[in-house]
């Protein structure tokens, strides 16, 4: 054996020294390895999770916590990125390229499960959960998981785009909500000529995933569509697109937007529209809890409906979201399935339903008695989910986004005219598609 000579020449030298003797030695050995084994196999295993930087209160404050309790043996170590989707994804995309992911668990938004199960990242979940448990999810979130028919992220939490209201402001003029788009023009003028409000909508128009989650919803509401997923095609090109683009330019240039909005994301719009200052906002559920915080000035003041939308035409709500699922390269598979188990279910959705307004992915609880309390409109949602509108589950999605916020983003800001971009952005599309075919 490679350790009996040394091992030899330490008990010669001890027995020498007269220190041990051999039985005594041995004993001692024995308990020094056994001692090492049973500390090291007691150490924890740690599960490694990148997420959105504001999105990791509940997760610090209890998510975690509930979890390590029930599993004592598995540690969650969150690391904290940047607060926007496709910088997220771009980092984890760089740790898969780079080799052995550093993340166990990967929290995904619902549009990337396609590149990242085409890349032969993440482990397929399809043994671990019956159809019967996938039932109890809403089948929207459940479809966003899947790629080539196996499924790779089981959904945590559900997210629909959704229109906030000033109701009080609303009431006191003699206004009902608005339901198209020349409704909120109308009514936003008038509350902005009256000095109710500085600004009457604003929106997520900065170069980044949220410009498209909040144009695929302006774009259903005109009788559009970007990319057929079943059929290939491609609409950006078609009139309703630009009628889509028609309405958001004249935002800006009526006054109704301020002229930044092509600067910002969801926390600016949101800190906008809760300071007092703004008609209406669209943005995810996740608002109604800040706005409605003991601080906020509009506290009480605010309703939310779908999206408003041309005449003849339904709103549409982008279907957004958040699930976890597993890297392929993981040490640590059990372990990760039982964290997904704990933070999909019941209990832990609803915990981060009532804290943070957040869409549950678990159909029981939009009728839940203890979130209906607290969230009247939480049955209302239910529809608008199933109804939702999902970005394209393609697996070349980043490219595409990229393609239509680069080209939604020039024409917004005056850069390009709408015909020019959207024949630009539907012909690179086509190429984008047609190479991915082959
Ligand atoms: C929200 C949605 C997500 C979407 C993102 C866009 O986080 O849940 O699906 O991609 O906003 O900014």
């Amino acid at each position: 054996m490679l350790y009996r000579k040394p091992l030899n020449k330490l008990r010669n030298f001890l027995q020498k020294q007269g220190f041990l003797r051999t039985g005594v030695f041995f004993t001692l050995l024995f308990s020094i390895i056994l001692y090492s084994w049973v500390a090291f196999s007691q150490q924890p295993v740690v599960l490694t999770m990148l997420l959105a930087a504001p999105d990791s209160p509940p997760w610090k404050q209890f998510l975690i916590k509930n979890f390590e309790a029930k599993h004592p043996g598995i540690r969650i170590n969150l690391v904290e990125g940047p607060n926007a989707t496709n910088l997220l994804e771009d980092l984890y995309t760089s740790a898969f390229i780079l080799g052995e992911s550093p993340y166990d668990l990967i929290y995904m938004d619902t549009i990337w499960a396609p590149k990242f199960a085409a890349g032969n990242w993440l482990l397929p979940l399809d043994d671990r959960i019956s159809k019967n448990e996938l039932k109890a999810f809403s089948a929207k979130d459940v479809e966003a998981g899947r790629y080539q028919d196996k499924l790779y992220r089981i959904p945590m939490r559900s997210d629909v785009g959704m229109l906030y209201y000033r109701e009080d402001l609303l009431k006191e003029a003699g206004f009902k909500p608005p339901e198209t788009f020349e409704d909120l023009m109308r009514i936003s003028q008038a509350l902005q000529k009256k000095d109710k409000v500085k600004w009457g909508y604003v929106w997520q128009g900065r170069q980044y995933e949220g410009l498209v989650a909040m144009f695929v919803e302006v774009l259903e509401g005109s009788g559009g569509f970007w990319i057929n997923s079943d059929t290939g095609e491609v609409g950006l090109d078609r009139p309703q697109t630009l009628k889509a683009i028609e309405f958001l330019r004249s935002t800006v240039r009526e006054g109704v937007s301020p002229p930044g909005v092509t600067t910002y994301i969801e926390e600016d719009t949101r800190r906008m529209f809760q300071s007092g200052q703004v008609a209406f906002l669209r943005s995810w559920p996740y608002v109604w809890t800040l706005a409605n915080q003991e601080s906020s000035p509009i506290r009480g003041k605010f309703g939310i409906k779908t999206m408003v939308h041309a005449p003849g035409s339904t709103g549409g709500a982008c279907l957004g979201g958040w699930g976890v699922g597993i890297a392929k390269s993981s040490r640590h598979k059990e372990e990760a399935w039982k964290a997904i188990l704990y933070f999909t279910s019941e209990e832990a959705q609803r915990q981060f339903t009532l804290s943070e307004s957040y869409v549950p992915s678990r159909r029981a609880l939009f009728t839940d008695p203890e979130i209906v309390a607290k969230f009247p409109h939480f049955p209302q949602l239910l529809k608008v989910v199933d109804n939702a509108v999902l970005r394209p589950p393609v697996a070349q999605y980043a490219q595409a986004s990229d393609i239509l916020q680069r080209y939604l983003s020039a024409t917004l800001s005056g850069r390009m005219t709408p015909e020019r971009a959207m024949q630009a952005a539907a012909s690179e599309t086509r190429q984008l598609l047609r190479i991915g075919k082959s």
